[in-house]
């Protein structure tokens, strides 16, 4: 057969290296966008999409708007001494449309605020009308918006749990004390119970152990069904795979009295039991197929040398099994990590990250921006353990199938 030439080869692969460049795009578009979007402010948020950042930014002054203002308040905002528009002060307590919005409502003397064009009456279409003037206001005044156009606040928002009208930093800053009055303004917050930064503690407090611990005993179990001989092996194991179709949904009911009976309701103790209850099948399973599959003449050789089961297990079967240990300490995090029901159920009293987010949903909707903070928070650990062990992944996904 003439060997393949690169050109060749290029084309054969072709296929392959478009479908995993379309799947690279599908994700990293939104990944992107929702990165952007928790960098903006949140009044950008609220009135342009993330893809506006790559425009380059309007001049400001261009507009009908500003002429219109121009003619009372002067070019330089400072025509009405009552009303300074070049004074910072003043317009910092404009710092978002609706302020700006209420103000522009009221009616002069000689007539409306805003007659020309007048303002929509419906409140969305009016804040972005006025979300062009708020930059206005602040570039007439001398605070730069454009520093702004990429903030942390959010995430400083997310961290503290803060839902004030303005931002938590703004808000400190200011002084506003009738929203602030859970918060200090100072490190102390970052650990208050209604933020991420409380619920991420809270998370890698749940997490590690609900993957250490399975993992450990699935190991000991496994090497048990494995390689030593008592009666009723086979039949423990087959019960043990059967155990993996039991819906976890079906046991909160049971598990939730248990746990109040005996005092473990919303412990952390009560939720790694939990986890590694749950965890122990799959894991069991999946640790047997990769133990037994080892050569037995090492076992015994082992053996003859001397070594009882406690030395086989600890020099042998935990150096040899690593990969598989690898993969599935990945995906039990993963899944301990991104779990909802069951630490909403059992771990009300210290919200982890997931359930977290659902506390700062306002139901009107009003401070999604704080979400998308929230959001990357949440699955930054996530990432960082998936491209860190990223081999061991595909190994694991793989395990099921060779192995077994
Ligand atoms: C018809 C003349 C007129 C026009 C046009 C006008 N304003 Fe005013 N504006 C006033 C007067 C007069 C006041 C002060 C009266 C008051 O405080 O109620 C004022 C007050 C303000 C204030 C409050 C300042 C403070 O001290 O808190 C803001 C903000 C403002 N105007 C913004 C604007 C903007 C933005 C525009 C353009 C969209 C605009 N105005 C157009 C006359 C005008």
């Amino acid at each position: 057969m003439k060997p393949l030439t690169g050109l060749n080869r290029f084309f054969r692969n072709l296929p392959t290296h478009l479908a995993i460049v379309t799947m690279c795009v599908l994700w990293i578009i939104p990944t992107l966008g929702l990165f952007i979007t928790s960098l903006r402010p949140r009044e950008a948020v609220r009135t342009s999409g993330w893809w506006t950042v790559f425009r380059p930014q309007v001049q400001v002054g261009e507009t009908e708007y500003r002429t219109y203002c121009a003619s009372c308040h002067g070019v330089d905002g400072d025509a009405i001494a009552a009303a300074d528009l070049s004074d910072p002060a003043v317009v910092s307590a404009y710092p978002r449309s609706n302020r700006l919005l209420t103000m522009l409502r009221r009616d002069l003397e000689s007539g409306p605020h805003l007659v020309d064009p007048p303002l929509p009456a419906e409140p969305n279409a009016a804040l972005e009308v006025l979300s062009p003037i708020v930059t206005y206001l602040q570039t007439l005044s001398g605070i730069n918006p454009e520093a702004e156009r990429f903030t942390l606040r959010n995430y400083a928002d997310a961290l503290v749990g803060y839902k004030g009208s303005q931002d938590y930093l703004t808000d400190c800053e200011q002084g506003v004390v009738s929203t602030l009055a859970k918060f200090d303004c100072d490190a102390s917050d970052l650990l208050k119970p209604e933020g991420m930064g409380r619920a991420f503690v809270n998370t890698l407090i749940m997490a590690i152990p609900s993957t250490i611990l399975p993992i450990v005993f699935a190991a000991l179990a496994a090497y048990a069904f494995a390689w030593m001989d008592f009666k009723g092996r086979q039949w423990i194991f087959a019960l043990l795979v059967g155990l993996q179709i039991v819906p976890l949904q079906m046991t909160l009911v049971p598990i939730a009295r248990l746990y109040v009976q005996i005092g473990l309701a919303g412990t952390f103790l009560g939720i790694w039991l939990f986890h590694t209850g749950f965890g122990l099948p799959y894991a069991i399973y999946l640790m047997r197929n990769f133990i037994g599959g080892l050569p037995r003449e090492i076992f015994e050789s082992a053996y003859l040398d001397g070594a009882n089961h406690w030395t086989a297990f600890c020099k042998l079967v935990l150096p040899l099994t690593l990969p598989a240990i690898a993969s599935l300490g990945i995906f039990q995090f993963l899944w301990v990590w991104n779990d909802f029901l069951v630490a909403k159920v059992f771990l009300s009293t210290h919200p982890v990250l997931t359930v977290q987010v659902t506390n700062l949903i306002d139901p009107r909707g009003a401070n999604w921006h704080i979400l998308t903070g929230a959001a990357f928070l949440s699955f930054i650990i996530p990432m960082i353990v998936f491209f860190a062990f990223q081999r061991y992944f595909v190994r694991g996904l793989l395990a099921g199938s060779v192995k077994g």
